[in-house]
């Protein structure tokens, strides 16, 4: 079977690609998704749900985020200028957020699938019982 010699020689290297950065990115990536998941609670808790919507669909108070990650203009560091300073009818978040947690709604603001936030609080703009 002539085939098998020429398959071998690449499913070693195959192989051996797949096991190689294996750990590092499973790292980086576990890493990355529990900034996401911060961001996400975050993002629901400290009221930007509020004006852009659940998970940031948009609403009349404030424009959808959902597909901010795919607008070059909104790099993360011009997120986290306009989280932290405010815009025209956004208010300044410098107060009430660390640079932490500004980096982890900019990682969730940035995600490809967002995660939803674990149940818990309810949103701050549902009326107290
Ligand atoms: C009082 C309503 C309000 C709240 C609360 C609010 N925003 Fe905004 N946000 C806006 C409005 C309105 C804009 C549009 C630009 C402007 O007026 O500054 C905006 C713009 C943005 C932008 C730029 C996107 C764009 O297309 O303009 C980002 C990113 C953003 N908000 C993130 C957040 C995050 C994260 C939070 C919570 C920490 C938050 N916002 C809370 C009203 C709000």
């Amino acid at each position: 079977m002539p085939s098998s010699r020429l398959i071998f020689p690449f499913a070693a290297a195959f192989f051996l690609v797949c096991i190689a950065p294996q750990p590092a990115h499973a790292l980086f990536g576990s890493k990355k998704k529990a900034a996401e998941k911060a961001g996400a609670i975050l993002f629901r808790d400290k009221g930007c749900a509020h004006c852009h919507g659940v998970a940031g669909v948009g609403s009349k108070k404030a424009p959808a985020l959902t597909d901010i990650r795919k607008n070059k203009v909104w790099t993360p560091a011009k997120m986290s200028d306009q989280i932290l300073n405010g815009g025209k009818k956004m208010p300044p978040f410098a107060d009430s957020l660390t640079d932490e947690e500004v980096a982890q709604i900019v990682a969730y603001l940035r995600a490809k699938h967002k995660p939803a936030p674990p149940p818990g609080q309810e949103p701050p703009s549902a009326p107290a019982q």
